[in-house]
This record gives C-alpha cells, sequence and structure tokens, in this order.
C-alpha cells in the first residue's frame, strides 16, 4: 500500500531530524505503521515472538523492516532479527543496535561495534508526559536543563528507555527509572550499574531519544 502525502511527508522529517543526530558510524531509520506491517516478520522473526496482540507484532514487523534494510546497507541481507527470551533482539555478530516503536511510528538504529558499543532507542509521540507517570519516571538526580518544559518529561522518559535497551545487553540487569539518572544538557546519563551512557534527542515531529555506551 502506498502511503499517504502526510505520512511520507511525516517520514521524512522525522528521518531528517533522527540523522541529524545520529553520531558518525550509526544508521538510523523510521516507518509509520501501516495495516500488513506484521508480514515483514521473516518466518524465523515470527516464532521467535510470543503471541501477543496484532497491533504490536505490526509495529515488530514495522521495526524489523527498517532494521533488515539498515542490515541490508551494511551487508546482512535477509538477516532474520530474533528476539531473545530478555525481548532484546539477537544482532548479527559484530553489529548492535535497537527497535522501538510507539503507537504509530517505529524506528530502529544500527551500527558496526566501534567506538561505540551498544546501543538504545526510543520514540515517543511529541505530547507532554501525563502527571501520574512522570512521578514514577523523574527522581531528584535527573536534570532536564533547557529542554522544552512541555516535553521535558516525555524526553526523560524516552532517555531512561533507551538507556536501558543500551545497558541491558551489557550488564544484563533489569533497571527501574530510579536507577538512572539522566543531565539532558550534559548529555549523558548514569546508571547504578555504573554505565555512563551518552544521549542524543530530536523532538519534532516526534521524541527520538538515542543512547550509546562509548570506549573510554
Ligand atoms: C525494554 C523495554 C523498556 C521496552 O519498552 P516498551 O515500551 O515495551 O517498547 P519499545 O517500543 O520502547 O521497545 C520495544 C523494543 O525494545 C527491544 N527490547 C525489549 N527488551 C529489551 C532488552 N532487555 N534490551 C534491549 N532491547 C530490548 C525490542 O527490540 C522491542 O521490540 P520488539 O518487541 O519489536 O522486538 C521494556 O520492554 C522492558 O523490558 N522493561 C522492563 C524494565 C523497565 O521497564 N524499566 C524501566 C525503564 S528504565
Amino acid at each position: 500500500m502506498t502511503p499517504s502525502p502526510e505520512i511520507a511527508l511525516a517520514q521524512t522529517f522525522l528521518q531528517q531530524a533522527m540523522i541529524a543526530i545520529a553520531p558518525a558510524n550509526v544508521r538510523i531509520g523510521c516507518r509509520m505503521i501501516r495495516e500488513g506491517d506484521e508480514a515483514h516478520l521473516l518466518p524465523e522473526e515470527a516464532r521467535s515472538i510470543p503471541a501477543r496482540q496484532p497491533a504490536t507484532r505490526r509495529a515488530s514487523g514495522a521495526a524489523r523492516w527498517i532494521a533488515h534494510g539498515l542490515l541490508a546497507d551494511i551487508g546482512f541481507n535477509d538477516f532474520a532479527l530474533l528476539r531473545t527470551p530478555s525481548g532484546a533482539p539477537a544482532w548479527p555478530d559484530g553489529i548492535i543496535g535497537s527497535l522501538a516503536h510507539d503507537y504509530d511510528m517505529a524506528v530502529a538504529a544500527v551500527a558496526p561495534i566501534g567506538h561505540i558499543v551498544s546501543l538504545g532507542i526510543d520514540v515517543e509521540p511529541a505530547q507532554p508526559l501525563p502527571h501520574d507517570i512522570f512521578a514514577l519516571v523523574a527522581t531528584p538526580a535527573d536534570r532536564t536543563g533547557t529542554a522544552d518544559r512541555h516535553l521535558a518529561g516525555r524526553i526523560l522518559f524516552a532517555a531512561k528507555e533507551a538507556v536501558y535497551k543500551a545497558v541491558y545487553p551489557l550488564d544484563r540487569e533489569v533497571l527501574g527509572y530510579e536507577d538512572i539518572a539522566v543531565d539532558l544538557n550534559a548529555g549523558h546519563a548514569t546508571t547504578k550499574t555504573g554505565r555512563k551512557v551518552s544521549l542524543a534527542y530530536c523532538v519534532a515531529p516526534r521524541v527520538v531519544v538515542l543512547a550509546f555506551v562509548e570506549t573510554r
């Protein structure tokens, strides 16, 4: 199905915003989730994803459609990106990456292992975070600095999710929001496991946060 001009435009704007924040060597992409996107799951991928809501499978299919393209660009054609029991995807040897989806948009980031050794990404609607969720996510250690004050909570939330995805494959430890301290102005976060994670984000047309662990 050909996307409407509005969808195509939203994707193009987000793609440009994401490329602008991505460090060198990190390939990044987005796709507005469409009906039928579950068909982009390769058979082994579909089997690795436990039975869930059709909408969630569609989102996972859209994210893998992006990842398949990014991986093909660096020589991995038709690579089945299986979901492991922890939920983290199993990337090809020597490659790191991350997936995310909100209700409408899927995103993915991929890079060869180099000075960046792990990646995490999250996407969220560019809308204020509800107060009750903010109360769960924010701690006194967080610093949102000069971030847009209507979106600061949403960026903080996305940053913690992206940090978790970047750090989990390294430490295999489940973290809560209280275990991650974010400093948006400084562009980094620190976890209770002692990881320092760099952050980059955009807010329009959606909030996307990219978290990456660098070698020192
Ligand atoms: C990882 C997690 C934060 C993802 O959040 P979500 O809102 O459900 O979903 P998102 O769209 O942002 O991301 C989904 C993708 O994250 C990735 N993911 C899931 N678990 C992961 C993990 N342990 N490590 C790295 N990536 C993971 C998967 O690729 C998944 O996509 P898929 O199901 O299509 O394969 C959540 O599933 C989780 O494991 N939470 C437990 C810990 C937690 O919530 N702590 C508080 C946040 S710090």
